[in-house]
């Protein structure tokens, strides 16, 4: 992977604390973040210097371990009192990838099933676990790309829409696991790449990613996809995904479903590359997804430049959700569901 600071750290023990790149800077800033309480992981999360669902379920989980370090250790009750307040906490920061609520229901039931243990004990586990949940993603990360590259060996170009990279998950991303892995076996592909919605992730993260890599990318905006598609440039799409219905609807970054529909209408085939942890099959369709709506100003001002009339109405969701139907397979750590129906989503995840 290329020589950049991790995007999520853990630093010390139990008694230490968070460090994450803050990607609200890049490309121009590579800096990085202490978050020493569970607030500064909050407002990390809510703010997208930690973004990307598989990265905001990491994040959240160590933003517990954080929240934590106030309670008394030799106070049990305590500990469960303050351990739900912060996990409640941490799961408003943002409503739509469902790592945030996965991971935070794994520690849910880490504390439940081990009330015996002293506060001081379950601290240790919590952050173990937590250790656990960062390790997982980048082995799921890494399966994707196997499963992902195997898809791609008659391909040369691809597009990709907003950031499923390293900085998305704990390291080499989804669906950018997939172009890295294909490079390792010596298949390299020429990536498009959107720009999306104003916070411009494509532009500003998955760019800076493949450079890093030395993967060809070219940068387009949005609305060029269409074009990009009619001269053949690509012969498939992918990208991550934020939450996964049993039925294989899938919400993504805003701008994903038009881009599902423009690969149909080309018969260009789009995937969706996602590790377990971003399915929720407690949810049967796309139609019951929460879709997060941000503030006007990421539209009107966005990088503090006004574009906009003041007082224009805005409408602003982050997310919107590609419809099975227009999803030719989705790639994850277990292997490539084909066709993306109910019955096969419920067999590789279930
Ligand atoms: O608003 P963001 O930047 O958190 O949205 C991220 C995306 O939509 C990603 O494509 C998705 O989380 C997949 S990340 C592996």
């Amino acid at each position: 992977m290329a020589n950049r600071p991790e995007t999520i750290e853990w630093i010390g023990d139990t008694d230490g604390y968070l460090c994450l790149i803050d990607q609200t800077l890049l490309p121009v800033e590579l800096t990085r973040i202490d978050c020493r309480d569970a607030e500064t992981v909050w407002e990390a999360i809510k703010m997208l210097r930690v973004r990307g669902a598989p990265a905001i379920g990491i994040a959240a989980s160590y933003g517990v371990v954080v929240g934590m370090q106030t309670v008394d250790d030799s106070d049990r009750a305590a500990f469960d009192d303050r351990f739900a307040e912060v996990a409640d906490y941490l799961a408003t920061s943002r409503p739509t990838a469902v790592n945030l609520f996965w991971a935070l229901d794994r520690l849910r039931k880490l504390v439940a099933d081990n009330s015996s243990l002293s506060a001081a004990d379950m601290r240790a586990k919590l952050l173990d676990e937590a250790k656990a949940i960062h390790a997982e993603d980048r082995e799921m990360c890494h399966s994707i790309g196997r499963f992902g590259a195997g898809l791609l060996e008659n391909v040369s170009g691809v597009l990709t829409h907003c950031n499923a990279g390293g900085l998305a998950t704990a390291e080499y991303g989804t669906a950018l696991s997939v172009f890295f892995t294909a490079q390792d076996q010596g298949h390299n592909l020429h990536v498009f790449v959107d720009e999306t919605r104003p916070l411009l992730q494509g532009a500003r993260l998955t760019a800076w990613e493949l450079m890093q890599r030395d993967i060809k990318a070219t940068l387009i905006c949005d609305s060029m996809a269409a074009q990009v598609m009619r001269e053949g440039k690509v012969q498939a799409v992918v990208t991550g995904a934020d939450r996964i219905a049993a039925n294989g609807d899938s919400a993504n970054k805003i701008g994903t479903y038009s881009i599902a529909v423009l690969a149909k209408a080309h018969g260009i085939p789009f995937y969706i590359a996602a590790p377990s942890s971003t399915f929720d099959l407690a949810i049967d369709s796309g139609d019951e997804i929460p879709i997060e709506q941000r503030a006007a100003i990421e539209i009107t001002n966005g990088f503090g430049k006004q574009t906009a009339p003041d007082g224009v109405e805005v409408y602003n969701p982050a997310f919107d959700v590609t419809p099975a139907k227009y999803i030719a397979a989705i790639i994850t750590e277990n292997g490539v569901i084909d066709p993306v129906t109910k019955e096969n989503v419920v067999a590789m995840i279930g």
